[in-house]
């Protein structure tokens, strides 16, 4: 199908410079994208450049939210249902990376779910050695250092330039490692890790691997299956397209049940309405990483988030991700940017990042005042469209960048 001519308001300020509108009609995805944009309201207002941080709403989102609002001021309280929404959403997340339902945990952060992973391990009897990315989003990192006290030793593989090298593993690795922490794409630059050759060297050694799947989950197909992980996280408030305060963590069956974490809760025994405290079973498959009160009004909005992204298709949405890639890489290049990472669509999710002098939170607010949101981080700003985005969006979200870096005329 073909792509109307369907343009959201000019950001202020902005000349279109590069594209013909031929260019645009020969390029376009396999899905009724203006069907799609009419289901972001806000799209009248911005361009939306910020997936790799907080997704837009869709009408759809604010349906599941105001149906679980619903719910409870009308009913006060509808458990049977509200735990309905919770499997809900493990079901999506699970066909999402082709999992199983029960191959899946539900959390409430990636914090929380790499912690839940952490305590399953002995550092002090067992292996010591954690091996993780100077790429992975601190709250990662920040938990696998938290295990020094606990007997681990952590050892770096250095990120550079918005990647990180497979050649970094090198040496890195041995029979002492217990885990490997790979995330699969690179939150300051959309860099992707190639996954199944970690695995590899993990099982060289015979150490385990997670990964966090945050900044590319929903920018295309996952198997998780194919990679063969043990472990791997993500939340759903950017390429899932939900909100802050759920997250889901799959874990190899094989493995599953021999983990006995220490980070848990009622939610990880076999009946967690057994209301005995001192109640030790173990919930099947991955649940036993589970603690509390499971994410409810977030289970509502991520699972309707996530069916969505399925119906739409991760194939062709992973497809248009790599147009859009290979659109702001060559854009910014003829412009005079800077890339920060790697350029090949093929190695990187649509997150692409710029060197800018000065503070790129200034150039972030200079932005979102001419009505394009994109994210500073650290000497960056990251520009990351999704499978709404156009063509159009990513030539005007540059047009405005570079006028915001010239300053006033
Ligand atoms: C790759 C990645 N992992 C983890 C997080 C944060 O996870 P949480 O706040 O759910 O613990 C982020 C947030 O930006 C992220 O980009």
């Amino acid at each position: 199908m073909g792509v109307d001519w369907h343009l959201p308001r000019r950001p202020r300020g902005h000349r279109n410079r590069a594209l013909s509108k031929t260019k645009l009609l020969a390029r376009s995805p396999a899905y009724d994208i203006d069907a799609i944009r009419r289901r972001i309201p806000s799209l009248e207002r911005f361009i939306f450049m910020n997936n790799c941080s907080q997704a837009p709403q869709m009408d759809l989102t604010r349906d599941a939210a105001e149906a679980y609002l619903e719910s409870w001021g009308r009913d006060g309280m509808d458990w049977d249902r509200w735990i309905g929404e919770v499997e809900g959403a493990r079901a999506a997340f699970a066909q999402l990376i082709k999992a199983d339902p029960q191959d899946v945990a539900v959390c409430t952060s990636v914090s929380q779910a790499t912690s839940s992973v952490a305590s399953v391990f002995d550092f002090a009897k067992g292996r010591r050695k954690i091996v993780a990315t100077e790429g992975e989003f601190p709250t990662v990192g920040q938990v696998w250092k938290a295990q020094e006290s606990r007997g681990a030793t952590v050892e770096w593989i250095p990120a550079r330039s918005g990647m990180i090298p497979l050649e970094g593993y090198q040496g890195k690795l041995d029979e002492d490692t217990q885990i490997v922490s790979a995330c699969h794409a690179y939150y300051q630059s959309g860099f992707k890790q190639d996954i199944p050759a970690i695995t590899g060297l993990a099982r060289e050694v015979g150490a385990l691997i997670y990964v966090d799947a945050y900044q590319s989950l929903g920018t295309g197909p996952i198997d998780v299956r194919e990679w063969d992980v043990d472990f791997l996280a993500s939340g759903s408030l950017k390429f899932l397209m939900g909100m802050p305060g759920i997250a889901f963590l799959y874990v190899k069956p094989s493995l599953a049940e021999r983990l006995e974490p220490t980070v848990t809760g009622w939610f990880g025994r076999a009946d967690p309405y057994s209301f005995d405290p001192r109640d030790t079973s173990w919930a099947p498959g991955a649940r036993r990483l589970e603690t509390g009160t499971p994410p409810v009004l977030e289970s509502f909005v991520g699972r309707a988030a996530m069916e969505y992204l399925q119906g739409v298709g991760l194939e062709p949405i992973g497809h248009w991700n790599k147009e859009l890639s290979q659109a702001l890489v060559t854009g910014g290049e003829a412009r005079g940017l800077t890339l920060l990472g790697i350029a090949d669509p093929e190695c990187k999710t649509p997150t692409t990042a710029f060197l800018v002098p000065g503070d790129p939170h200034e150039v972030e607010g200079k932005m979102k005042e001419r009505g394009v949101l994109a994210t500073a981080r650290g000497p960056a700003i990251r520009l990351a469209p999704h499978f709404y985005s156009t063509l159009e969006d990513v030539e005007m979200a540059l047009d405005v960048l570079i006028d915001v870096l010239r300053g006033p005329a």
